[in-house]
């Protein structure tokens, strides 16, 4: 190992150097994504800098006092990672303009930094960027297949427009870049899913819950590691290429079945402590501000390719997380 670089381990194995100092640069690092990613980093010593709102992404002067000041101080930046985004996609109709600022301005900020620093870039972006009506060809008989990453986009919400535009300004200003489309993402931190299910059905005797929308829930922690693995295997002189890659967890669903499966696994490991019916309906009978993709599954043979990964099934991740939401509690 050179002298003041640092090892980095994964799953108890060192995969590789962090040479001359370099670190990762976290922005976002308190969101739900963000805070996975800080954990993740710290316990496989990963050297890195978290920061939040603190470094305003839409202040592109800060960003570059940032890399610069990291830089006099003897820790240049390798490679950020940006989970900082707007993400309330109801909110976005009624807000466009912020939305803007902070997916599109703010990505294109932080790819210009990450340009200008000579890091690399991991960005991540959303299912939304596609109009969820799904794609048939000769080979899907009829059925929708999976959006690849250089299917047409056409999303249907500012949300997904602005994270679409977010898209080309990484890809426009900084060429070393990697984007990373997920979806139904929850986690620890924030806000999800999953947490507003377990909370409803310890509250409640019947809910109800959209069954024509169909899509990959996918674990946040999961997702972290595969962040991870992109730096790992660049330190091993074997990065995948850069561009956009799809990933969530395996296996698709509608939000009705995911929810019957947060019930059912919560009884069973006690997180869900009474009876409750959990029924289905339409989304018709649901209205919510922005219509949500239908069909939004991710093809993920890209990433799995350049990567080697094999990818945790949706149910078998769900039952990670509820059992480490579980630990979580009984720590608290
Ligand atoms: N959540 C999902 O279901 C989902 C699905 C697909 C893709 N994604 C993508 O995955 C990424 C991570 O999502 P997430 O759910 O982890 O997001 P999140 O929880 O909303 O976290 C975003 C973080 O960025 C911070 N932030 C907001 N404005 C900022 C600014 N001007 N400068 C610096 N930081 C700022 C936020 O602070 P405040 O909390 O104080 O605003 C928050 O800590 C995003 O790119 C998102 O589009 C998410």
């Amino acid at each position: 190992m050179a002298e003041n670089s640092v090892a980095v381990k994964t799953a108890g194995r060192t995969c590789g150097d962090f040479p001359e100092g370099k670190r990762v640069w976290l922005i976002g690092c308190k969101g739900m994504l963000g805070t996975e990613l800080a954990r993740l980093f710290e316990r496989r010593g990963v050297p890195f800098t978290g920061t939040d709102r603190e470094i305003d992404i839409t202040n592109p002067a800060a960003l570059a006092s940032f890399t610069e000041q990291e830089a006099a101080a003897g820790r240049p930046i390798g490679w950020i990672v940006n989970c900082a985004a707007y993400t309330a996609v109801d909110r976005a109709e009624d807000d466009v303009e912020f939305c803007r600022r902070l997916n599109v301005d703010g990505a294109a900020n932080i790819a210009l930094a990450a340009r200008n620093a000579g890091a690399r870039l991991i960005h991540f972006s959303t299912d939304y960027v596609f109009d969820g009506r799904g794609i048939r060809d000769a080979a899907s008989g009829g059925e929708p297949r999976p959006y690849r990453e250089d299917d047409t986009t056409g999303p249907i919400g500012v949300y997904g427009l602005t994270k679409r535009d977010g898209e080309n300004a990484v890809v426009e200003n900084s060429p070393r870049s990697y984007i990373i489309r997920t979806a139904w993402l929850y986690g620890l931190y924030g806000n999800n899913f999953v947490a507003t299910m377990l909370r409803l059905m310890n509250e409640r005797d019947e809910i109800k819950v959209v069954n024509d929308q169909r899509g990959s829930p996918t674990w946040a922690f999961d997702l972290a590691a595969l962040a991870l693995e992109i730096i790992r295997a660049d330190l091993q002189n074997r990065p995948p290429a850069y561009g956009i890659y799809h990933y969530t967890n395996e296996g698709n669903i509608t939000w009705y079945d995911f929810a019957r499966q947060i019930y059912d696994t919560g009884r069973g490991l006690g997180l869900v402590t009474k009876e409750c019916a959990v029924k289905h309906c339409t989304s018709a009978e649901y209205p919510a501000r922005v219509t949500r993709p239908a069909y939004s599954v991710l093809d993920k043979t890209k990433i799995k390719a350049a990567l080697g990964v094999a990818i945790p099934s949706w149910d078998m991740s769900l039952r990670q997380y509820l059992k480490a939401l579980g630990k979580e509690r009984e720590r608290t």
